[in-house]
């Protein structure tokens, strides 16, 4: 039931609603066709990004919370958490076209520890810091993920694992381009 629960609140595409709320293109029919904050922020400005990126965040970590207080079983937990981030990526509400799911899996982590969301949250920034690539920054993060949680909380180590397999193969375009060399780079400095 919470699963079901944490599936069906991590299907509300916060990207599309608020775009179509703004009178703004469609995310997933422009830019990297991806509605989440990254190419919200192409197609807008950096507050309503950061709004996308807030409830994202929010939908991984309320149902996770939530159940966490109900003293449920680490690998109950790992399901619920799973269950918001496919709802992300694969949401009921949108013909199942969702988001790459980063956000919503950091949301769903950091109910697991401030040093793990630190971690994270380290990570990404270093490597969009050096590279402008939010994808490769999203990549990064959740592949050095598992070796995070095998330091810090190993009980979770599955789910994760399995978590980062998912975001990675969401990326999978993202890969391509990368490699090609014509993936875009985030910019934080243009206000539109
Ligand atoms: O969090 C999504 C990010 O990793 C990639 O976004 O729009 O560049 O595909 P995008």
């Amino acid at each position: 039931m919470i699963m079901l629960a944490a599936y069906l609140v991590g299907s509300i595409s916060s990207a599309i609603l608020l775009c179509k709320l703004l009178k703004l293109p469609d995310p997933r029919t422009i830019g990297s066709n991806n509605p989440g904050a990254t190419n919200v922020l192409r197609i807008s400005n950096k507050f309503i990004a950061a709004l996308v990126l807030v409830f994202d965040i929010l939908k991984g970590t309320i149902p996770v919370w939530g159940a966490y207080f109900l003293n449920l079983e680490p690998l109950n937990l790992g399901l619920i958490a799973l269950a918001a981030c496919l709802g992300h990526m694969y949401p009921i509400f949108f013909n199942f076209q969702g988001g790459k799911g980063v956000a919503t899996a950091l949301g769903v982590l950091l109910p697991i520890g401030l040093d793990l969301g630190g971690l994270l949250i380290l990570t990404w920034v270093s490597v969009i810091y050096f590279t402008r690539y939010s994808s490769l920054a999203a990549i990064m993060t959740v592949s050095l993920a598992p070796f995070y949680i095998w330091l810090l909380k190993p009980l979770y180590m599955y789910p994760v694992m399995m978590l980062s397999v998912l975001i990675i193969f969401r990326h999978k375009d993202n890969i391509w381009r990368l490699i090609k060399g014509n993936e875009s780079k985030t910019s934080f400095t243009k206000s539109k």
